[in-house]
């Protein structure tokens, strides 16, 4: 059988969810997926990007990671959205380019993929799993099958999220115990899109 397609797509201004994001990419490529990693497009002000030194970092270190793209999308088996949270929601950035899907959607060709989010916050609770739920409103509206990493693993009884890997940034840069539940959330995704994809071609 042919691998499963996973693109992970995430939005990171001073790169919590950038590493994150390289953690579900390892994971997947582990799990025995095809993967690509984009950013989607930077939409903030250049002087509101320079007034944060860690920003306009991050953004230079960054530039070599491809923008998404609506092929990404329409080639992924499986889709995993990587957000920082923004008062209790997705950034704006990340919604931006979702909200170019219209068109994939209209198509039915968003519908049966395998769908699954991850975040970080500054605070403790500072709306990781509302970022991680609304999220999953788009994943509904797709027709996704949402995969969750629950408590399916020991790493997320020491982690603690069921609803997707999150990351307290106001305590640093994600540590192996994040890190690890990531790869453990990628892998769950990736065996969840392969047994689909297996079926569907039996079918
Ligand atoms: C406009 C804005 C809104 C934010 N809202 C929240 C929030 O609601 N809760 C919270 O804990 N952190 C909030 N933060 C902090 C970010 O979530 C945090 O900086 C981010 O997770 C770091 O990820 P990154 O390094 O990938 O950008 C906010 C930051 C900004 C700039």
């Amino acid at each position: 059988m042919e691998p499963v397609n996973v693109a992970v797509i995430y939005y990171s201004s001073t790169g919590t969810v950038h590493a994150l994001a390289q953690a579900i990419v390892e994971g997947a490529q582990k799990a025995g997926a095809g993967v690509r990693l984009r950013k989607v497009r930077e939409l903030a002000p250049p002087e509101a990007v320079e007034a944060n030194p860690a920003w306009a970092q991050h953004l230079k270190d960054s530039a070599g990671v491809a923008e998404a793209t609506l092929d990404d999308l329409g080639w992924a088996d499986a889709v995993l959205f990587g957000t920082p949270t923004r008062f209790g929601n997705a950034a704006s950035q990340l919604k931006a380019f979702i909200d170019t899907a219209g068109p994939l959607w209209q198509q039915g060709r968003l519908a049966g993929k395998v769908c699954s989010a991850f975040t970080s916050s500054g605070t403790a609770h500072g709306g990781q799993e509302s970022t991680l739920l609304a999220l999953s409103n788009t994943f509904y509206h797709w027709g996704g099958i949402i995969v969750p990493p629950g408590y399916t693993d020991p790493i997320q009884f020491r982690t603690g999220n069921p609803y997707g890997t999150s990351h307290v940034a106001g305590a640093g840069a994600p540590g192996d115990e994040v890190l690890q539940a990531a790869r453990h959330q990628a892998r769950r995704v990736v065996d969840t899109a392969a047994a689909l994809k297996a079926g569907r071609a039996a079918s």
